[in-house]
């Protein structure tokens, strides 16, 4: 009887352990791992005015040789202090001023946190640079290039 229990006591200990472990890696995953296409609609803006981006994350790393630190930044001291492995939050989580009419004339302080200038400088503002080199490059610079048109 007495060896039965601890057994079985052992059988359940071993289980919670093997329940916590899977539980961390799935949560190191979510944070640290990106969907091949992101599908762009911030939760910030309760009701969007354009369609959804179809953001070729993958494809910008592996095709476009985009840096990470081209787009994903954690700034201390003015320095960005974000590396390769680290997690990675929504730019939303900082970016959460949700200006998207006249949000060039928000004060400098709330045009860095508005989260519509934050994907248009970046994403508009590196393919903007590359046509001036490449006039035929295939990174949209037209508003239905990245939103297509609504139906
Ligand atoms: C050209 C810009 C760009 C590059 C380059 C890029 N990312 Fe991203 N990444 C994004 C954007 C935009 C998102 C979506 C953010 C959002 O929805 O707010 C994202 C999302 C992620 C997420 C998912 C976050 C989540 O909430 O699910 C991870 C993890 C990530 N990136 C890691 C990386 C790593 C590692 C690299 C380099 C190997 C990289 N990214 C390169 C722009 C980029
Ligand atoms: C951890 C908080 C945080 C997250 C997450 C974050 N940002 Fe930022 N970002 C900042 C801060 C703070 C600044 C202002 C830095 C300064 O004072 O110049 C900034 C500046 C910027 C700038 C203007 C300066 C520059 O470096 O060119 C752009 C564009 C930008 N962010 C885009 C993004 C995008 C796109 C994402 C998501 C992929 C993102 N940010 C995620 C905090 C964040
Ligand atoms: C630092 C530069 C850079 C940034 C930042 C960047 N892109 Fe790109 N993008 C590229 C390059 C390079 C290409 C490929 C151009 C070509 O093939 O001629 C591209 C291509 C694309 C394409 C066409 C499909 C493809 O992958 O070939 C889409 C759509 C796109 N980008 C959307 C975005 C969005 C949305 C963002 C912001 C979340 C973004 N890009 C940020 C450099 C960038
Ligand atoms: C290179 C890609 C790209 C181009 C080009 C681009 N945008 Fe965006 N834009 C984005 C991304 C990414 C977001 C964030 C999408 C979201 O969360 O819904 C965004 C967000 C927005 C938003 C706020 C969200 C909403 O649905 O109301 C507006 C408004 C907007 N864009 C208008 C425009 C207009 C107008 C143009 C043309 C002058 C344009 N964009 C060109 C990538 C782009």
């Amino acid at each position: 009887m007495k060896f039965k229990k601890s057994f079985a006591c052992g059988c359940i200990a071993a289980f919670l352990v093997l329940v916590a472990a899977f539980m961390v890696g799935a949560a190191d995953q979510a944070a640290t791992k990106a969907a091949d296409v992101i599908t762009i609609k911030a939760g910030l803006w309760t009701s969007h005015t354009k369609a959804p981006v179809e953001f070729t994350h993958k494809k910008h790393v592996e095709e476009h040789k985009i840096a990470c630190t081209d787009c994903h930044h954690k700034f201390e001291n003015g320095k960005n202090v974000w590396k390769e492995g680290d997690p990675v939050q929504k730019c939303e989580a900082c970016h959460n001023e949700p200006t998207i009419q006249g949000e060039k004339k928000l004060p400098p302080e709330q045009q860095k946190l508005n989260l519509k200038l934050a994907f248009h400088e970046n994403c508009v503002g590196c393919h903007q640079k590359l046509k001036k080199d490449k006039p035929d490059t295939k990174a949209p610079v037209t508003c239905t290039g990245c939103h297509p048109a609504q139906k």
